[in-house]
């Protein structure tokens, strides 16, 4: 039964690695990394905010740092298809949008990426959902579509 085990733990390990590294299949932001120290002077974070792609398509281009999301203060139009990209600053964070499947992680060096259409108008908040310090709960930002 230790070899049958053995065997099957090895056959994984197989089908991993051949997903991993033959077929590509890694989270999307596994490719790209940055310098946490540098985010600053690093494109796209040299030029944060909302930046039009096409028509109503959008990259909103944001950093998150010791409990507040820059910018934090966002307006896009109905139906505006939004590409957040995101990455941290500091330490490993959340950026959850509630009732939207918006919910990825954001950690120093990588960049995070997520596409969301909006096609109801109202206000919608940015959450910080890992815990990520003594001023977490506060960690929010505000997306307003109109
Ligand atoms: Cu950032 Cu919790």
């Amino acid at each position: 039964w230790l070899i049958v085990g053995g065997a099957t733990l090895v056959l994984f390990l197989i089908v991993l690695s051949v997903n991993a590294y033959a077929m590509g299949m890694m989270p999307p932001s596994h490719m790209k990394m940055i310098d946490p120290k540098k985010v600053d002077e690093t494109a796209p974070f040299d030029n944060l905010g909302l930046h039009k792609t096409g028509d109503n398509e959008y990259d909103l281009v944001m950093t998150s740092f010791i409990f507040t999301f820059q910018p934090n203060q966002i307006e896009v139009p109905v139906g505006a298809k939004v590409k957040f990209v995101v990455t941290s600053k500091d330490v490993v964070h959340g950026f959850e949008i509630p009732k939207t499947n918006v919910n990825i992680m954001v950690l120093p060096g990588h960049i995070s990426e997520v596409t969301h259409t909006f096609n109801k108008p109202g206000t919608y908040l940015i959450l910080c959902n890992e815990y990520c310090g003594a001023g977490h709960q506060l960690m929010a930002a505000t997306i307003v579509v109109k």
